[in-house]
C-alpha cells in the first residue's frame, strides 16, 4: 500500500463489467482510513452493492486495483438472511463456524453481540418469532460477533420504518464509537448518510464512480438534537445538491 498509506481499503480505477455486458462500475477510486465511518450514496442501480462486494472480495473487479488490509470482515446484507431452522444465538455464532476467527470464547462473544443490539433475551428464539427490525438486529449482531476490523453494510435499514431506523442508526453509532472499527455503509438516503457518516462518497448513475466527496464534520455522539438541527439540514442540502449534480453527470 504505497499510494494510500494508512488506508484499510483502497480502490483505484476499478471497473466491473458483468458477463451480460452490463458495465456496473468504471473508474471508481476510493480510499478509506482505519476507524472511519464512510457512506457510499447513490441512486438505485449505480453499482453500490457491486462496489461493496468487490471490497469484501465476494466479487472480482474487471479493471483497476483493489487493496484491503488483512483482517476479519463483517457483512450485513440488505436482507437479514438468517437461517430459519437455527436459533438467534446459533445464527450469530455462524461466522465462528465458517471463518478463521479464533473459536475460543465464541459463546461469550455471541452473548456480547446480542446484548449490543438489544437482543439478549432472544438468544433462544427463532427468526420467525422476531419482528423485521429484530431480524436486522440479529444480522448486525452476526456481523459484529468477531468484532471485525471492517464492517460492510448494504442498505441494512432500507426496509424498516422510520422510528426503528432512527433507533438502529443510534445503536450502530454507539457500537461504532465503542469498538472503533471501520464502517462502509451503503445507502440511497441522503438523510441517513448525513446522520451517520464522517464522510460521504456520492456516486454517479451506472457506470458508478465517485462524483463528490463530502465531509460531515459534526461531533459524535450524534443524537436527535443533531437530527433536528440547522447544521444537519445544511449538510443534507449540500449532499442533496451533490447527488442532483451526480445524477446529471455524463458517464
Ligand atoms: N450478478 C450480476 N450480473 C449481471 N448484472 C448485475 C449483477 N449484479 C448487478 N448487476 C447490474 O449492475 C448494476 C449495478 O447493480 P448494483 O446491485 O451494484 O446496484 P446498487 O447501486 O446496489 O442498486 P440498489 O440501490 O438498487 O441496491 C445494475 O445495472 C445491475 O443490473
Ligand atoms: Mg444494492
Amino acid at each position: 500500500m504505497t499510494e494510500n498509506a494508512g488506508a484499510i481499503v483502497s480502490l483505484r480505477g476499478v471497473g466491473k463489467t458483468f458477463e451480460s455486458g452490463t458495465v456496473a462500475l468504471a473508474g471508481l477510486d476510493l480510499a478509506v482510513t482505519e476507524g472511519e465511518f464512510v457512506s457510499l450514496l447513490g441512486p438505485s442501480g449505480c453499482g453500490k452493492s457491486t462496489a461493496l462486494r468487490i471490497i469484501a472480495g465476494l466479487s472480482e473487479a474487471s479493471a483497476g486495483v483493489v487493496e484491503r488490509a488483512a483482517g476479519d470482515i463483517g457483512f450485513v446484507f440488505q436482507d437479514p438472511t438468517l437461517m430459519p431452522w437455527a436459533s438467534v444465538a446459533d445464527n450469530v455464532l455462524l461466522p465462528f463456524k465458517l471463518g478463521t476467527a479464533e473459536k475460543t470464547g465464541a459463546h461469550t462473544a455471541v452473548t456480547r453481540a446480542l446484548a449490543r443490539v438489544g437482543l439478549a433475551e432472544f438468544a433462544d428464539a427463532f427468526p420467525r418469532e422476531l419482528s423485521g427490525g429484530m431480524r436486522m438486529r440479529a444480522s448486525i449482531a452476526r456481523a459484529l460477533v468477531t468484532e471485525p476490523r471492517l464492517l460492510l453494510m448494504d442498505e441494512p435499514f432500507a426496509s424498516l420504518d422510520e422510528i426503528t431506523r432512527f433507533k438502529l442508526n443510534n445503536d450502530l453509532l454507539g457500537v461504532w464509537q465503542e469498538l472503533r472499527r471501520t464502517v462502509i455503509f451503503v445507502t440511497h438516503s441522503v438523510f441517513e448518510s448525513v446522520y451517520l457518516s464522517q464522510r460521504i462518497l456520492v456516486m454517479t448513475p451506472r457506470p458508478g464512480r465517485i462524483f463528490a466527496e463530502i465531509a460531515i464534520p459534526a461531533a459524535y455522539p450524534r443524537d436527535e438534537r443533531f437530527r433536528t438541527s440547522a447544521e444537519y439540514a445544511g449538510f443534507c442540502r449540500q449532499v442533496s445538491e451533490a447527488l442532483g449534480k451526480a445524477m446529471a453527470a455524463a458517464p
